[in-house]
């Protein structure tokens, strides 16, 4: 009873000072949903290619700020090419005014982290006297300014890393995840966001997970907040995590999540390298990709042909190069994005976190920004993922214009070397469009030109002799990926393959097409992608 009238004079000084701020809404923020695809007021076609951004841990506070002005940080991540950050908040940020309205600077001191504060003072001198609430506003506000969209996430209740099956944040009813509690903190932040427009959707709850977890409760608490949010907010799109850690929606198939609105409800799903129980540098590369692929389909992807939109809000590996097991991931990932060209938010734009498990200024390997946040950790990652960012298809043509062949481990797709009868690698907005006949040639469109195995190891060619078996592109291994032919006049079988000094697409020798575990055939994949989307 005594927290309400200061709760209620907590919000009313937020709104006011988010109103005296907020700039009008533009229209293609506010969104809404048609089938599986997320589009704005206009019915085109929004992916969303987010990138999370921490603020949930002990501090409260957007990671990095001690090492960049806030704006810096928004206009770092326009600038690589995402139109959208997943940051991610702490309940008990909204439903303790003892926390939420503790300042910045406090917050550090209390956790013992002074040396924070001037780096804070020296890059965001604004926010270190004001309250964390005013810090995460002022975040979103500048994302806003970049015109980067935001989704705000509900990570955990307790603020600090997530996520265990026993850390009391997991399911309704765990120690720190009171219902009821939660309903009254998904409203606060729903109310508090409301005149804030580029703030486009609400994650009800990060990976639900643990001992409790049950469908009943899921349904019932997960349908409230859904209809919490909505009426407090109802521009922002309401984004549900499914059942163990965010990996498992399988009972949509038959039980609807039962809401008063329409075009608002999205669902997410977290793919890690070990989300599947995968151990990817244990297995062939091809088989493990087809074993994680369908399981992630059968327990979620799913629901896209089910015409409900799918937003991959977790994914993300180790940016050195050095991990086989999450390089192998990324690259079966990168193809099964293409293909299905679902939304997604990358973990993580932090280079380091203020605190990480007991761990000051701890680097994040996964992290698109460097340790100091000064810049990418590895540009090549940036250009990879550049493919992803633009959507391959719209919202309303079905069927597709044309297709592209995307090359999953370099992001790029295959396009007519100028001027000649090769073939290189490019920029997949830049490419040629393909068809795979029923005769299995792959003709460029509009032409009578196909892709044909000229000689081992040398570029694969344009003919005109479509008919030859040097020009049957068939695709073999369990991936799917791999397209192969035999060189003409010859019964040598190749595969398309990458030579990388100069981009060109050769015919090699099929790599480890099965069984093998030790070696990688990522270069020879190449996805087939609809594409429906003008450019
Ligand atoms: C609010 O947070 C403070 C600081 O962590 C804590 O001491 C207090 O018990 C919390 N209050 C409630 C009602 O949870
Ligand atoms: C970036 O990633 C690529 C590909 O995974 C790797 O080869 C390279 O070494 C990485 N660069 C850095 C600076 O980590
Ligand atoms: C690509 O388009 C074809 C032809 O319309 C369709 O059969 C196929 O399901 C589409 N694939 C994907 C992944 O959307
Ligand atoms: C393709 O995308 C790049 C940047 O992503 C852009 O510079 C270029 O103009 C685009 N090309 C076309 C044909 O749209
Ligand atoms: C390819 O193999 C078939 C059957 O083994 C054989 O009849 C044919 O002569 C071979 N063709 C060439 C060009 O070697």
């Amino acid at each position: 009873m005594r927290r309400r009238p200061s709760y209620l004079c907590f919000i009313a000084l937020w709104a006011l000072v988010a109103s005296r701020h907020a700039e009008p809404a533009k229209a293609s923020w506010r969104l809404h949903t048609e089938s599986r695809w997320i589009v704005d007021k206009q019915g085109r076609r929004v992916k969303l290619a987010c990138v999370n951004w921490a603020s949930h841990l002990e501090p409260m506070v957007a990671e990095g700020l001690d090492k960049k002005p806030v704006d810096w940080i928004s206009k770092q991540i326009a600038s690589m090419g995402f139109n959208c950050v997943r940051l991610t908040w702490p309940l008990f940020m909204v439903t303790n005014n003892s926390l939420g309205s503790m300042s910045v600077a406090q917050s550090f001191r209390d956790l013992g982290l002074v040396d924070y504060i001037g780096g804070i003072r020296q890059n965001n001198p604004s926010l270190l006297d004001v309250s964390v609430l005013a810090a995460f506003r002022a975040v979103v506000t500048s994302l806003g300014d970049n015109n980067v969209m935001v989704i705000l996430d509900n990570h955990i209740s307790k603020p600090g890393w997530c996520c265990s099956n026993r850390d009391g944040n997991g399911f309704f009813g765990d120690q720190y995840f009171d219902p009821n509690l939660w309903i009254k903190g998904l409203t606060r932040m729903a109310t508090m966001i409301r005149r804030i427009g580029n703030v486009v959707g609400m994650s009800l709850r990060n990976e639900l997970r643990g001992p409790k977890e049950n469908l009943r409760d899921w349904l019932r608490y997960m349908e409230r907040g859904a209809e919490v949010v909505h009426s407090a907010n109802p521009h922002v799109l309401v984004i549900a995590s499914g059942l163990y850690y965010d990996t498992d929606l399988w009972f949509l198939g038959h039980i609807p999540m039962k809401v008063s609105f329409a075009r608002k409800l999205v669902f997410e799903l977290h793919w890690y390298a070990s989300s599947s129980g995968t151990v990817w540098e244990d297995g062939n590369a091809n088989e493990l990709c087809k074993d994680a692929t369908d399981k992630v389909m059968s327990k979620a992807g799913f629901i896209l042909n089910q015409g409900m939109p799918l937003f991959v809000s977790e994914f993300g590996g180790e940016l050195s190069g050095q991990n086989v097991n999450d390089d192998r991931y990324f690259n079966c990932f990168f193809g099964v994005a293409a293909k299905l060209d679902f939304d997604w938010a990358l973990w993580t734009i932090v280079g380091s976190y203020y605190l990480r498990k007991g761990i000051v200024g701890m680097e994040e390997t996964f992290g698109v920004l460097n340790k100091d946040f000064s810049g990418p950790r590895n540009a090549s990652f940036l250009q990879r993922i550049s493919a992803l960012q633009a959507p391959f298809q719209g919202a309303t043509s079905s069927s597709p214009t044309r297709r592209i062949l995307f090359h999953p481990l370099t992001g790029l797709c295959i396009q007519r070397k100028r001027e000649q009868e090769q073939l290189q690698l490019g920029a997949c907005n830049e490419s040629e469009a393909w068809t795979h006949t029923r005769h299995h040639t792959i003709r460029m469109r509009g032409t009578d030109l196909c892709m044909q195995a000229d000689r081992l190891e040398k570029p694969v060619k344009l003919s005109t002799d479509c008919a030859d078996h040097g020009s049957r592109w068939k695709t073999i291994s369990e991936s799917k990926m791999h397209f192969s032919s035999n060189i003409v006049g010859s019964n040598v079988t190749v595969c398309l393959d990458i030579d990388f000094s100069t981009k060109t697409v050769i015919a090699s020798p099929c790599k480890c097409l099965r069984e093998d575990a030790t070696c990688n055939p990522a270069s020879q994949w190449f996805e087939l992608v609809n594409m429906t989307r003008s450019t």
